[in-house]
């Protein structure tokens, strides 16, 4: 049986697009909620293998997206390197970070990372032996630059000024943390595809905030060199890069053969965006707030995607993740507007 979205990213166009959802586990469904209380808290649902490969799955048994993505976080990297991370109800993460007095040189080496990172490796072992035949298995870590601003500042920033700040005044350390970290998810992400993950995705969510050549420095330059090593191992394995917020810098990862797909956030208009569907496939780019107000909007806003994009080979995903605040009956509308077609 065919995997619709592997096959998307391997060049083949299908009427109804394959389509799963970023944070497709998470708070809007109950019985994540009671999954979560289980494992005692968000971090010990991550290394419970058993309860994420069942939060992984249960989006999957609801709505038979095209596509799981392991259920873990991006700050298990540093936490793996050695950093204290934790999550504050109701304001995000927050972490041990170098602002607040972390030395960059008390990490731990890049090898020592798989002793805290196996039960992530597990889930993903336990996913490929239990999903659907149909279902593509993703596996996924933040960029560099992304993971860099959590070490850096400790928590999520308004315009990441405290961060670009840092590392203008020391860039050799900055640089130093960005290659730790390239070197860190590459060996993460094989992990990953030796347990079975069939795609990869790059999350760089605070790309938008880096400007001209320090974009192509922090945001894509590590994206590419980790994309290259591992298709070096892999050759078959398919990488979707997402660079968020990065507007007209989305042509320059378009234009690179190395990327399988490019994931587009919701504030890239989508008539603009056709024309980067000559050199690269393209995931997106619906707002999530349609899956909170639904309606003739979430249907119209549907249309408009599938008519500008379906004529090449597309994935429908949302421009961000889902918010705590979505209602599920809007998921269902969305996939049946999308596949009754
Ligand atoms: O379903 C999936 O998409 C897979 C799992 C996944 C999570 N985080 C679970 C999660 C993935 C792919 C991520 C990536 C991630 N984590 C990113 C990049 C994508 C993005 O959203 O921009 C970032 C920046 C993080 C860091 C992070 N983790 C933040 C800032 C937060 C708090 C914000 C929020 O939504 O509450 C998290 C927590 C988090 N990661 C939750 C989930 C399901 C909510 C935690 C909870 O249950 O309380």
């Amino acid at each position: 049986m065919k995997k619709k979205l592997l096959e998307t990213l391997n060049g083949v166009i299908y009427k109804t697009p394959p389509i799963w959802l970023m944070r497709q586990a998470g708070r809007y469904l109950p019985e994540y909620m009671k999954t979560r209380e289980k494992a005692g808290g968000f971090l010990d649902l991550c290394y419970n293998s058993d309860l994420s490969t069942e939060v992984t799955l249960q989006p999957i048994r609801r709505f038979n997206f095209d596509a799981a993505i392991l259920f873990a976080d991006i700050l298990l990297v540093p936490q793996a390197l050695g950093m204290k991370v934790w999550f504050e109800t109701g304001e995000g993460p927050r972490l041990d970070s170098v602002l607040t007095g972390f030395n960059i040189n008390n990490l731990k080496p890049v090898s020592d990372i798989h002793e805290t990172l196996s039960p992530i490796y597990q889930t993903v072992k336990n996913l490929s032996e239990s999903l659907p035949k149909t279902t593509t298995l993703i596996g996924f870590a933040g960029a560099p630059w992304t993971v860099a601003t959590y070490m850096i500042f400790g928590k999520s920033s308004r315009d990441h000024k405290e961060v670009k700040i840092f590392a203008n005044e020391n860039p050799t350390i900055f640089d130093n943390l960005i290659d730790i970290l390239t070197n860190a998810t590459v060996e993460y992400l094989s992990r990953q595809i030796n347990a079975g993950a069939e795609v990869i995705k790059l999350f760089d969510s605070w790309a938008g905030a880096l400007s001209g050549m320090d974009m192509i420095k922090y945001s894509y330059n590590p994206m590419l060199k980790i994309t290259q090593v591992l298709k070096k191992r892999y050759p078959k394995i398919p990488v979707i890069v997402f660079p968020r917020g990065v507007g007209g810098g989305y042509v320059q990862f378009s234009k690179n053969k190395v990327f399988s797909g490019l994931a587009l956030d919701q504030s890239v208009p989508i008539s603009w965006a056709k024309q980067l569907q000559k050199d690269i496939i393209i995931q997106g780019n619906l707002d999530p707030i349609h899956l909170i107000t639904g309606g003739n909007k979430l249907k119209s806003e549907i249309e408009l995607l599938l008519a500008a994009f379906s004529g090449s080979p597309f994935i429908f995903n949302l421009g961000h993740g889902i918010t705590p605040d979505a209602k599920v009956e809007n998921i269902d509308l969305l996939l049946k507007y999308i596949r009754d077609k």
